[in-house]
């Protein structure tokens, strides 16, 4: 279960400003539902959850566990809405140190020579007994033709050719898009295995289709979990979606009110990742014309130590959405000490859990003190059914408040211009 409490920023404002975002927020989910706005052949990840393929789920599942069998390295090669769904899924629901499994590396996602010059060493490093790695590569691209991604993929496609040439296909797995781009090329080329993207769901709305679900399945997560975790989120949202829109409303009025960076944060260091899906599902979808409030990821309490004296006291444009988690499983408690030291035998008989809760109760309340309108949103348990729900809360969010500040949510023009620049350096 996922609990949003919006008391905290709602409180910043009036009860006019809250009825006036209550308004648009109300608008713009009828513009979801009747498919009216602008990019509505972008909302397949809507159809997904209201028709499950299970077989498709099923497929994914047998491969992972194949590869999980054979492979000591799985490299999951893609940017964007092509690989942060995962990274962000795979990060919350893995040991911090010594997974079982393969050990999954990110490639695509940049073009430093060095990381990738790295990376081909560290494959071509036999494993302590002496023996070869054995390495699998997922590469995820819906265009095709995405210059990180491809140029990384070149050389790991070059260096798993030489390394494995009869097993090859075996190796790659491609996800892309039905047709064209090429990614296609190369699978009509080597016959590697495919996984299609559909065409109405874009990158960042792709973390329930083979985009996420391949590489989580790998890591050894429940994908079923996952995925219908987001289908109950969306049968719930489909009831009931008031929570919803009143969240819609109260961001929205914020923007109003000149709130123009959103603090994405948790005191769960494994939580990181999901602030970064949520940080470019936001923000590629809501920076546009002018518009949208800057998405960042802060991870508490260490960046307290860093931006807990601007949070509290610098410029009043910012508000925080804090993703919390109820019930973590770590056990550790504080023993008492005979000689107290360090001066720490107050927290004696306390889980860590507690005190980092009580860590993130003590912020909340500093910073809304401080002006810093402030949303909870909660996770009963870190677990793959509450990320699903997760994910699907959010995929609904960031439609309908792109919609209420009448935005596309689900294209990017302003990605295209850096590539141009850099094509047109590059002699393309
Ligand atoms: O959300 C998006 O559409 C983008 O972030 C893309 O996912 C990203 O640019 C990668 O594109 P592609 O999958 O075509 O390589």
């Amino acid at each position: 279960m996922i609990e949003l409490d919006i008391s905290r920023a709602k409180a910043f404002l009036s009860n006019a400003e809250f009825d006036g975002g209550r308004k648009k927020a109300s608008e713009a989910l009828k513009t979801v539902e009747k498919r009216d706005g602008e990019g509505a052949e972008w909302l397949g990840w809507r159809d997904l959850l209201s028709d499950p393929n299970d077989a498709i789920l099923e497929q994914l599942h047998s491969l992972a566990t194949a590869i999980r069998e054979e492979a000591d390295i799985f490299i999951v090669c893609g940017i964007g809405g092509s690989y942060l769904g995962a990274r962000a899924v795979i990060d919350a629901l893995s040991s911090f140190f010594g997974n079982k499994g393969p050990e999954i590396i990110y490639a695509g996602h940049h073009m430093s020579g060095q990381y990738l010059e790295e990376l081909l060493e560290y494959l071509a490093e036999p494993k302590a007994d002496g023996k070869p790695k054995s390495v699998y590569c997922n590469v995820i691209s819906k265009s095709g033709t995405t210059l990180e991604t491809a140029l990384s993929f070149r050389f790991i496609r070059s260096w798993m050719s030489d390394q494995y040439p009869d097993s090859l296909q075996d190796r790659i797995i491609c996800t892309t898009s039905a047709e064209g781009g090429a990614l296609n090329k190369l699978v009509d080329e080597y016959g590697f295995q495919k996984f299609v993207i559909p065409d109405n769901v874009g990158g960042r709305f792709s973390v329930l289709t083979p985009v996420g679900l391949l590489p989580i399945a790998v890591a050894g997560i429940d994908i079923r979990s996952l995925f219908y975790g987001a289908v109950s989120k969306f049968e719930e949202l489909e009831e009931d979606p008031q929570s919803l829109l009143n969240y819609v409303a109260v961001k929205h009025a914020l923007y109003q009110k000149g709130k123009t960076v959103d603090v994405l944060t948790s005191f769960e260091p494994q939580l990181e990742s999901l602030g970064g899906w949520l940080q470019q599902l936001l923000g590629e979808s809501e920076g546009k014309d002018g518009n949208g409030m800057f998405p960042t990821v802060a991870t508490y309490s260490t960046d307290l130590h860093s931006l807990g004296q601007f949070m509290q006291d610098g410029a009043r444009t910012v508000m925080e959405t804090f993703i919390t988690v109820e019930e973590t499983t770590g056990t550790l408690i504080v023993d008492e000490a005979d000689q107290n030291n360090d001066g720490l035998n107050y927290l004696a008989g306390m889980r860590l859990h507690e005190i980092n809760r009580g860590a993130f109760e003590g912020t909340i309340q500093a910073h809304v003190k401080g002006g810093v309108p402030s949303v909870v949103v909660n996770l009963e348990k870190l677990n793959a059914q509450h990320l699903g729900e997760f994910i699907y809360l959010y995929e609904l969010f960031t439609a309908v408040y792109c919609y209420s500040l009448d935005v596309n949510p689900f294209n990017q023009p302003g990605v295209e211009d850096y590539k141009s620049e850099m094509y047109q350096l590059l002699g393309k």
